[in-house]
């Protein structure tokens, strides 16, 4: 078949799978092709096991596999063929040298950049669909260009704002899509380019276009500002537990101003997933980079409140049991960074059971999708852990429930069953205030919700 338009992702993660998948069942005519240097993540996406799970990502994939959406292991044939490629392989922390635990390490990023260079053999269109530092295009611009000939190459930005459990519908009713572009002409050529493809099928207001800084930043801002929302409702749930305010009801009160919004304000243990705290930390890296100190501080404390938050909750739990964990059994109630997904990253849980396992404390892990990177996750206390799948058996004989994701099953489980299951006093500590708490303190347990007063059953004298 002739196909319209030839296009290849270089990177076939979370990102590049997914949004090349979304471009192929979208543009029949155009041949999208999407490439790895992991060979064995290029066997998964050619067989019935997809290495990314997302609802509805399947289907898409049965459909478009074979017909103009190809995984191919030969980078360098892919680069000779196709005009438009996207780079979507992944920008670490960096955890060593200059700016270690902080800065992008951008050298996957790079030599991509020379894989490119080495292989094309006409002029394409490049872009970037990573999150980067700004700037991060002109590194590749120097690259690619270090070598004068005929061929030339135009790069965009193209930041993906993808969340995961919800990448397919993001990808097909996204809020926006934006282009970043030289205002060049070449460049805004290269840009009506990629915008024509979007433009199969989502509406024109939706598809903004900016310079190929402001896109880059954009992508960091947007992320950070997310963030920022729940920290700030975090760090207002803890003035709640000191003066009787509930969480729930100031969030209700301050989202209804349409100003502000309701979305992103649920208090919790804090945020978890792959990309906030990196791009945070990069940003803050940037900021330092250009001598912004007090900006770098600013968005600095966003990942501050975020530990103090999980400390605050660890802390809790310590002083409520009296003061000891050693010995006791704590049932965790969830694994995984957020609900619907079995992705551990950056998940508040690991960081809990670690400082819980420094207690002395027993641990039970229980999760509906992510026991399989939770036993990765705690290798180094495996002989101190426990992973059971069914929440009722995790539950028994436990001192403690603690719930860290905000799975809905955990809404509608049998809660007087497992308190009976017990040991008394029994403790819930809710930290994503998924539980009906009355409902729990009137079944035994004495309850710590986030940012809500505790309901026990404690008489003080
Ligand atoms: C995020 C951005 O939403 C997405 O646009 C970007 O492309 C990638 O990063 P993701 O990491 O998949 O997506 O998860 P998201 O749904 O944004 O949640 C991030 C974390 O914040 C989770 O741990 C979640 O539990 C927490 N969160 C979110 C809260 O604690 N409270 C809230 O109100 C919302």
């Amino acid at each position: 078949m002739n196909f319209k338009k030839k296009i290849l992702c270089i990177g076939a993660g979370y990102v590049g799978g997914p949004s090349m998948a979304m471009i192929a069942y979208k543009c029949p005519d155009f041949r999208v092709t999407v490439v790895d240097i992991n060979h064995d993540r290029i066997d998964a996406w050619n067989s019935d096991e997809l290495p990314v799970y997302e609802p509805g990502l399947d289907a898409i994939v049965k459909k478009t596999r074979g017909r103009n959406l190809f995984f191919s292991k030969d980078i360098e044939r892919q680069i000779k063929e196709n005009d438009i490629i996207f780079v979507s392989v992944n920008t670490p922390t960096k955890t060593y040298g200059e700016g270690a635990h902080m800065a992008a390490d951008l050298q996957f990023w790079e030599k991509t950049a020379r894989q490119i260079l080495q292989y094309a053999s006409s002029s394409k269109i490049v872009i970037e669909k990573s999150t980067l530092p700004v700037k991060t295009a002109m590194a590749m611009e120097k690259i690619l260009s270090s070598v004068k000939g005929k061929i030339k190459f135009d790069v965009l930005s193209n930041p993906e704002f993808m969340a995961e459990g919800t990448a397919m519908k993001d990808l097909e009713n996204p809020d926006r899509v934006l282009i970043g572009s030289h205002q060049t002409p070449s460049g805004l050529k290269a840009r009506n380019e990629l915008v024509e493809i979007y433009a199969r099928w989502i509406p024109a207001h939706k598809i903004i276009t900016s310079n190929l800084w402001s896109s880059e930043l954009s992508k960091l801002a947007a992320n950070a500002f997310l963030a920022q929302r729940v920290s700030s409702i975090n760090s207002i749930s803890a003035l709640c537990e000191k003066t009787d305010a509930d969480i729930s009801e100031v969030a209700k009160a301050v989202g209804m101003d349409s100003r502000i919004g309701d979305k992103f304000l649920k208090a919790g243990i804090g945020f978890g997933g792959s990309c906030f705290k990196k791009d945070i930390l990069h940003l803050v890296y940037l900021c330092k980079t250009y001598g912004l100190n007090e900006v770098a501080s600013y968005w600095e404390s966003v990942v501050k409140i975020n530990e103090y938050q999980q400390n605050r909750f660890i802390a809790s739990i310590i002083n409520n049991m009296f003061g000891t964990l050693a010995g006791k059994k704590i049932c965790i109630l969830g694994f995984a960074f957020k609900a619907d997904t079995g992705d551990t990253r950056e998940s508040p849980a690991i960081y809990i059971a670690k400082k819980l396992h420094s207690e002395k404390a027993q641990l039970i892990v229980s999760d509906p999708k992510a026991l399989k990177n939770a036993a990765m996750d705690l290798a180094d206390i495996k002989d101190h852990v426990k992973f059971i799948a069914d929440p009722y058996e995790a539950a028994r004989g436990c001192h403690a429930l603690l719930v860290l994701t905000d799975w809905n099953i955990y809404r509608d489980l049998d809660y007087r069953k497992i308190y009976r299951s017990m040991i008394k006093p029994a403790f819930l500590f809710d930290g994503r205030n998924v539980v009906d708490h009355q409902k729990c303190f009137k079944i035994g347990f004495h309850v710590f919700p986030i940012g809500k007063p505790p309901m026990t059953h404690f008489r003080t004298s």
